[in-house]
């Protein structure tokens, strides 16, 4: 059975979307990154990237994803003719391959955190929630296996059933909890003494802060928080209604993922001065902080148990968008082989993220390139694998795509802005790209 229209309304595809790119990159990377390379000034070159250079490839994805509905190992072909080019279906199958890989780590993560978090709501655990010490917790090999086991578990049987449609139900009142929470968090957070240094170090870009390193990884952060070229936004795009509106799509989701991304940071950096920690403190950074300023909270168990139900559906719905770009390309969209490709790609992914976890534990001392093999898991999609898939799409795009077909799936263009939009994709973005990935290799 051909699935090429998964979503009947607009709506269900910008929900799916929307999914896919709002999770742990807005919360969890975000945060940690912007606390690693100058604060202030990462959120301003992360907003320029996401502005400039995310949008237009989003709506490029979006375009391409509609005009060639199919998988996309196959697209290319269709597209242009040429079978060589779906070269870049695979890149980014390769990339969401290793990506699930590591995102598998972290949604793990927030399945411990919530089942100790359970336990202290039976009664089981005491104390406060500050003392579930990440150290204690992650640097247990067996259970961060446990862990990111039945998180990748939980995302097989979404997708094996095909009940992202129940999902994605869910998704119109959770996300909008999701923000009720970060807001709530925000403003326990700027309560706290010494609240104001922190937003500083956030809102303040300071010059002296900006580096080349802060630049690749404001690049990577937008490919990664967007989920860009990995084409998995030109599978969901394949999937949805004639009728799907690309722009408006696309804007919504950008905008809609800077919100999460700055709640996130002002969530955590005001309470970072508080308690003690520093801002360079890597990938733990937001398991570390946000259980003290839980802490503070009447209810704060609850509320924090709510908080991280909410933050594994936010990773769910990415994760399930990270298998379904590994089911659509092996099934070749025959829904029949769903279930065993889904769980053929689940076990691979697992076996990878073994390595990936044991960064954090027994093989932390294996340090190169980017740092442990988790980073380098991390650098190698985003700022390697991502950027080269999206270079390839706006050269496809550009040059051997006709201008008139694309204008037409464009849609109306009140505003006039399918030409700025089509010279952007077809000169600026290559060059941009290409300069930071020289820049990245020396
Ligand atoms: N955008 C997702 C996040 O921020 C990650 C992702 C990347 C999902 C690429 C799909 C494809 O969490």
């Amino acid at each position: 059975m051909q699935k090429q229209s998964q979503w009947k309304t607009s709506t269900g595809f910008i929900l799916a979307s929307a999914g896919s790119a709002i999770g742990l990159g807005a919360m969890w990377k975000f945060p940690y990154m912007a606390g690693i390379y100058g604060g202030g000034a990462f959120l301003f070159m992360f907003l320029l990237f996401t502005l400039i250079v995310g949008l237009p490839l989003l709506i490029m994805e979006f375009a391409i994803g509609k005009m060639g509905r199919t998988y996309t190992t196959k697209i290319y072909e269709k597209l242009t003719n040429k079978k060589w080019l779906n070269i870049i279906g695979w890149n980014g199958n390769l990339a969401v391959f290793i990506l699930f890989g590591f995102y598998s780590v972290i949604g793990g993560w927030i399945v411990i955190y919530l089942a100790h978090v359970f336990m202290q709501i039976l009664g089981f655990e005491q104390g406060p929630l500050g003392h579930i010490q990440f150290e204690q917790v992650i640097g247990n090999p067996w259970i961060t296996i446990v862990g990111q086991g039945v998180f990748i578990l939980l995302t097989m049987i979404i997708v094996m059933f095909g009940v992202e449609s129940g999902l994605e139900k869910a998704s119109k009142f959770m996300m909008p909890l999701l923000f009720i929470f970060l807001i709530i968090i925000v403003a326990k957070s700027l309560s706290l003494d010494g609240a104001m240094s922190g937003l500083k170090f956030l809102l303040q870009p300071r010059t002296e802060d900006i580096s080349m390193d802060g630049v690749l990884f404001a690049l990577g952060q937008s490919f990664f928080t967007l989920s860009l070229g990995t084409t998995g936004m030109i599978t969901y795009a394949s999937y949805a209604s004639k009728e799907m509106t690309i722009k408006t799509s696309a804007l919504s989701i950008v905008l809609m993922n800077i919100l999460v991304s700055v709640l996130a940071g002002l969530a955590i950096f005001p309470a970072i001065g508080a308690f003690g920690y520093e801002p360079t403190e890597g990938p733990g950074l937001l398991f570390k902080v946000l259980p003290q300023v839980f802490d503070e909270m009447a209810f704060g168990t609850g509320f924090y148990f709510i908080f991280l139900i909410l933050f594994l559906f936010a990773a769910l719905t990415s994760s399930i968008s990270l298998l379904e770009l590994n089911v659509s390309n092996f099934t070749k969209n025959d829904n029949s082989k769903r279930t065993k490709v889904a769980f053929i790609a689940s076990i691979l992914v697992f076996i990878i993220s073994i390595p990936a976890t044991l960064s954090f534990s027994s093989l932390s001392s294996i340090q190169f390139a980017a740092g442990t093999i988790f980073d380098n898991m991390d650098f190698l999609v985003s700022n390697i694998l991502m950027p080269l898939g999206a270079l390839g799409t706006t050269l496809v795009t550009g040059y051997l795509l006709d201008k008139q077909a694309l204008r037409t799936y464009f849609g109306p263009d009140r505003f006039k802005l399918f030409a700025p939009w089509y010279y952007l994709v077809k000169f600026v973005l290559p060059v941009v790209i290409i300069v930071v990935f020289i820049v990245q290799l020396i």
